[in-house]
Protein backbone atom coordinates (compact mmCIF):
# COMPACT_ATOMS: atom_id res chain seq x y z
CA UNK A 1 0.00 0.00 0.00
CA UNK A 2 2.81 2.13 1.29
CA UNK A 3 4.57 1.68 -2.15
CA UNK A 4 1.50 1.83 -4.38
CA UNK A 5 1.42 5.62 -2.86
CA UNK A 6 4.99 6.45 -3.61
CA UNK A 7 4.61 5.25 -6.71
CA UNK A 8 1.33 7.98 -6.72
CA UNK A 9 2.92 10.94 -5.68
CA UNK A 10 6.00 10.05 -8.33
CA UNK A 11 3.76 9.77 -10.74
CA UNK A 12 1.87 12.98 -10.06
CA UNK A 13 5.19 14.91 -9.51
CA UNK A 14 6.08 13.56 -13.28
CA UNK A 15 3.09 15.08 -14.78
CA UNK A 16 3.42 18.64 -12.95
CA UNK A 17 6.72 18.92 -13.75
CA UNK A 18 6.05 17.92 -17.24
CA UNK A 19 3.02 20.54 -17.51
CA UNK A 20 5.51 23.15 -15.86
CA UNK A 21 7.95 22.46 -18.61
CA UNK A 22 5.75 22.55 -21.31
CA UNK A 23 4.48 26.44 -19.56
CA UNK A 24 8.52 27.71 -19.28
CA UNK A 25 8.68 27.01 -23.37
CA UNK A 26 7.99 30.29 -25.61
CA UNK A 27 5.85 29.10 -28.55
CA UNK A 28 8.49 30.09 -31.70
CA UNK A 29 6.36 30.32 -34.64
CA UNK A 30 7.86 27.31 -36.96
CA UNK A 31 10.85 28.45 -39.90
CA UNK A 32 10.09 28.81 -43.79
CA UNK A 33 12.83 26.19 -44.17
CA UNK A 34 15.97 24.03 -43.08
CA UNK A 35 18.88 25.78 -43.77
CA UNK A 36 20.11 22.17 -44.48
CA UNK A 37 19.28 18.58 -44.30
CA UNK A 38 21.67 18.29 -41.42
CA UNK A 39 21.01 21.36 -39.99
CA UNK A 40 17.99 23.33 -38.83
CA UNK A 41 19.70 27.31 -38.81
CA UNK A 42 22.86 28.69 -40.13
CA UNK A 43 25.17 27.36 -36.98
CA UNK A 44 24.03 24.69 -34.70
CA UNK A 45 21.33 25.38 -32.65
CA UNK A 46 22.34 25.70 -29.39
CA UNK A 47 25.06 28.33 -30.91
CA UNK A 48 23.02 30.15 -32.54
CA UNK A 49 20.89 30.41 -29.37
CA UNK A 50 23.47 30.92 -27.24
CA UNK A 51 25.59 33.81 -29.52
CA UNK A 52 22.86 35.25 -32.16
CA UNK A 53 23.08 38.34 -30.37
CA UNK A 54 26.89 38.66 -30.31
CA UNK A 55 26.99 37.52 -33.88
CA UNK A 56 24.65 40.33 -35.12
CA UNK A 57 25.92 42.82 -33.16
CA UNK A 58 29.27 42.45 -34.63
CA UNK A 59 27.61 42.63 -37.95
CA UNK A 60 25.84 45.70 -37.35
CA UNK A 61 29.37 47.12 -36.00
CA UNK A 62 31.15 45.93 -39.28
CA UNK A 63 28.78 46.99 -41.63
CA UNK A 64 27.52 50.09 -40.21
CA UNK A 65 30.79 51.75 -38.17
CA UNK A 66 33.50 50.15 -40.59
CA UNK A 67 32.22 49.85 -43.52
CA UNK A 68 33.08 46.16 -44.30
CA UNK A 69 31.29 42.90 -45.46
CA UNK A 70 29.12 41.87 -42.32
CA UNK A 71 29.32 38.08 -42.00
CA UNK A 72 25.46 38.32 -41.10
CA UNK A 73 22.25 39.97 -42.46
CA UNK A 74 18.84 40.65 -40.56
CA UNK A 75 17.01 40.47 -43.72
CA UNK A 76 18.55 36.43 -43.87
CA UNK A 77 17.29 35.91 -40.21
CA UNK A 78 14.08 37.38 -41.13
CA UNK A 79 13.38 35.59 -44.78
CA UNK A 80 13.45 32.45 -43.16
CA UNK A 81 11.89 33.13 -39.47
CA UNK A 82 9.33 35.95 -40.19
CA UNK A 83 6.75 34.26 -42.59
CA UNK A 84 3.24 35.17 -44.27
CA UNK A 85 0.57 34.17 -42.20
CA UNK A 86 -2.22 31.98 -43.59
CA UNK A 87 -4.02 35.27 -44.39
CA UNK A 88 -0.91 36.01 -46.42
CA UNK A 89 0.24 38.79 -43.84
CA UNK A 90 3.87 38.87 -41.95
CA UNK A 91 3.45 39.15 -38.31
CA UNK A 92 4.66 42.76 -36.87
CA UNK A 93 7.48 42.99 -34.80
CA UNK A 94 5.71 43.99 -31.75
CA UNK A 95 3.66 40.44 -32.02
CA UNK A 96 4.05 37.20 -30.14
CA UNK A 97 4.10 35.64 -33.53
CA UNK A 98 6.91 37.24 -34.47
CA UNK A 99 10.04 35.00 -33.88
CA UNK A 100 12.43 37.28 -32.70
CA UNK A 101 10.28 39.27 -30.58
CA UNK A 102 7.97 35.98 -29.37
CA UNK A 103 11.39 34.81 -27.64
CA UNK A 104 12.71 37.92 -26.16
CA UNK A 105 9.41 39.07 -24.18
CA UNK A 106 9.92 35.29 -22.83
CA UNK A 107 12.77 35.62 -21.43
CA UNK A 108 12.87 39.79 -21.17
CA UNK A 109 15.34 40.88 -23.29
CA UNK A 110 14.36 44.29 -25.51
CA UNK A 111 16.31 45.09 -28.76
CA UNK A 112 16.39 48.38 -30.33
CA UNK A 113 16.92 47.10 -33.57
CA UNK A 114 13.84 47.38 -35.48
CA UNK A 115 13.63 51.30 -35.31
CA UNK A 116 16.57 51.68 -38.07
CA UNK A 117 15.82 47.99 -39.39
CA UNK A 118 13.13 46.28 -40.98
CA UNK A 119 11.75 43.48 -38.86
CA UNK A 120 10.04 41.87 -41.67
C1 LIG B 1 14.74 31.13 -28.53
C2 LIG B 1 14.87 32.46 -28.01
C3 LIG B 1 15.33 33.60 -28.91
C4 LIG B 1 14.99 33.87 -30.21
C5 LIG B 1 14.05 33.08 -31.10
C6 LIG B 1 15.67 35.08 -30.59
N1 LIG B 1 16.41 35.53 -29.52
FE1 LIG B 1 17.63 37.16 -29.53
N2 LIG B 1 18.14 36.78 -27.59
C7 LIG B 1 17.69 35.71 -26.83
C8 LIG B 1 18.38 35.72 -25.55
C9 LIG B 1 18.17 34.70 -24.43
C10 LIG B 1 19.23 36.82 -25.57
C11 LIG B 1 20.21 37.25 -24.49
C12 LIG B 1 19.56 38.12 -23.51
C13 LIG B 1 20.53 38.73 -22.56
O1 LIG B 1 21.71 38.33 -22.56
O2 LIG B 1 20.10 39.62 -21.85
C14 LIG B 1 19.06 37.46 -26.86
C15 LIG B 1 19.74 38.60 -27.26
C16 LIG B 1 19.64 39.19 -28.50
C17 LIG B 1 20.37 40.38 -28.91
C18 LIG B 1 21.37 41.16 -28.07
C19 LIG B 1 20.65 42.10 -27.17
C20 LIG B 1 21.59 42.93 -26.36
O3 LIG B 1 21.14 43.96 -25.85
O4 LIG B 1 22.76 42.58 -26.23
C21 LIG B 1 20.00 40.65 -30.19
C22 LIG B 1 20.51 41.80 -31.05
C23 LIG B 1 19.04 39.63 -30.59
N3 LIG B 1 18.84 38.78 -29.53
C24 LIG B 1 18.44 39.59 -31.82
C25 LIG B 1 17.54 38.61 -32.22
C26 LIG B 1 16.89 38.58 -33.51
C27 LIG B 1 17.09 39.60 -34.62
C28 LIG B 1 16.09 37.48 -33.51
C29 LIG B 1 15.19 36.98 -34.62
C30 LIG B 1 15.82 36.74 -35.91
C31 LIG B 1 16.23 36.83 -32.22
N4 LIG B 1 17.11 37.56 -31.47
C32 LIG B 1 15.58 35.68 -31.83
C33 LIG B 1 16.77 34.78 -27.21
C34 LIG B 1 16.21 34.66 -28.47
C1 LIG C 1 20.45 53.96 -35.81
C2 LIG C 1 20.02 52.97 -36.76
C3 LIG C 1 20.42 51.52 -36.50
C4 LIG C 1 20.15 50.79 -35.38
C5 LIG C 1 19.41 51.20 -34.12
C6 LIG C 1 20.67 49.45 -35.63
N1 LIG C 1 21.22 49.40 -36.87
FE1 LIG C 1 22.11 47.77 -37.75
N2 LIG C 1 22.65 48.89 -39.33
C7 LIG C 1 22.37 50.23 -39.50
C8 LIG C 1 23.06 50.72 -40.69
C9 LIG C 1 23.05 52.15 -41.22
C10 LIG C 1 23.76 49.60 -41.23
C11 LIG C 1 24.67 49.57 -42.46
C12 LIG C 1 23.92 49.71 -43.74
C13 LIG C 1 23.12 48.49 -44.01
O1 LIG C 1 23.73 47.47 -44.33
O2 LIG C 1 21.89 48.53 -43.89
C14 LIG C 1 23.44 48.46 -40.37
C15 LIG C 1 23.86 47.15 -40.61
C16 LIG C 1 23.52 46.05 -39.85
C17 LIG C 1 23.76 44.65 -40.20
C18 LIG C 1 24.45 44.12 -41.43
C19 LIG C 1 23.70 44.38 -42.72
C20 LIG C 1 22.24 44.17 -42.67
O3 LIG C 1 21.51 44.95 -43.33
O4 LIG C 1 21.71 43.27 -42.00
C21 LIG C 1 23.27 43.90 -39.19
C22 LIG C 1 23.29 42.38 -39.08
C23 LIG C 1 22.71 44.81 -38.20
N3 LIG C 1 22.87 46.11 -38.63
C24 LIG C 1 22.15 44.40 -37.00
C25 LIG C 1 21.66 45.28 -36.05
C26 LIG C 1 21.23 44.86 -34.74
C27 LIG C 1 21.24 43.44 -34.24
C28 LIG C 1 20.81 45.97 -34.09
C29 LIG C 1 20.29 46.07 -32.66
C30 LIG C 1 21.15 45.56 -31.63
C31 LIG C 1 20.98 47.10 -34.99
N4 LIG C 1 21.52 46.63 -36.16
C32 LIG C 1 20.60 48.41 -34.71
C33 LIG C 1 21.59 51.00 -38.69
C34 LIG C 1 21.10 50.65 -37.44
C1 LIG D 1 17.25 28.76 -44.03
C2 LIG D 1 16.43 29.08 -42.90
C3 LIG D 1 17.04 29.78 -41.69
C4 LIG D 1 17.81 30.93 -41.66
C5 LIG D 1 18.33 31.73 -42.84
C6 LIG D 1 18.01 31.24 -40.26
N1 LIG D 1 17.41 30.30 -39.48
FE1 LIG D 1 17.36 30.28 -37.45
N2 LIG D 1 16.44 28.46 -37.47
C7 LIG D 1 15.98 27.80 -38.61
C8 LIG D 1 15.31 26.57 -38.21
C9 LIG D 1 14.68 25.53 -39.14
C10 LIG D 1 15.39 26.51 -36.80
C11 LIG D 1 14.84 25.41 -35.87
C12 LIG D 1 13.54 25.82 -35.28
C13 LIG D 1 12.42 25.84 -36.27
O1 LIG D 1 12.19 24.83 -36.96
O2 LIG D 1 11.76 26.89 -36.41
C14 LIG D 1 16.10 27.71 -36.37
C15 LIG D 1 16.32 28.05 -35.05
C16 LIG D 1 16.80 29.29 -34.61
C17 LIG D 1 16.91 29.70 -33.23
C18 LIG D 1 16.58 28.85 -32.01
C19 LIG D 1 15.11 28.77 -31.77
C20 LIG D 1 14.81 27.78 -30.68
O3 LIG D 1 14.12 26.80 -30.96
O4 LIG D 1 15.27 27.97 -29.57
C21 LIG D 1 17.37 30.99 -33.22
C22 LIG D 1 17.65 31.86 -32.00
C23 LIG D 1 17.59 31.37 -34.59
N3 LIG D 1 17.21 30.32 -35.41
C24 LIG D 1 18.05 32.60 -35.00
C25 LIG D 1 18.42 32.90 -36.30
C26 LIG D 1 19.13 34.11 -36.68
C27 LIG D 1 19.54 35.21 -35.73
C28 LIG D 1 19.35 34.03 -38.03
C29 LIG D 1 20.10 34.99 -38.92
C30 LIG D 1 21.49 35.26 -38.57
C31 LIG D 1 18.74 32.79 -38.49
N4 LIG D 1 18.20 32.14 -37.42
C32 LIG D 1 18.71 32.35 -39.80
C33 LIG D 1 16.11 28.24 -39.91
C34 LIG D 1 16.81 29.37 -40.31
Amino acid sequence: MIKNSYLLYFLLLLIISNSFAALMQPELPPARAQFSPQQACLLPLAQMRREHGDLLKRSHHLAAVEHRAPAYYLEQCLDCHVIPNPQGKLPVVDSSTHFCQSCHVFVGTKIACFSCHSAQ
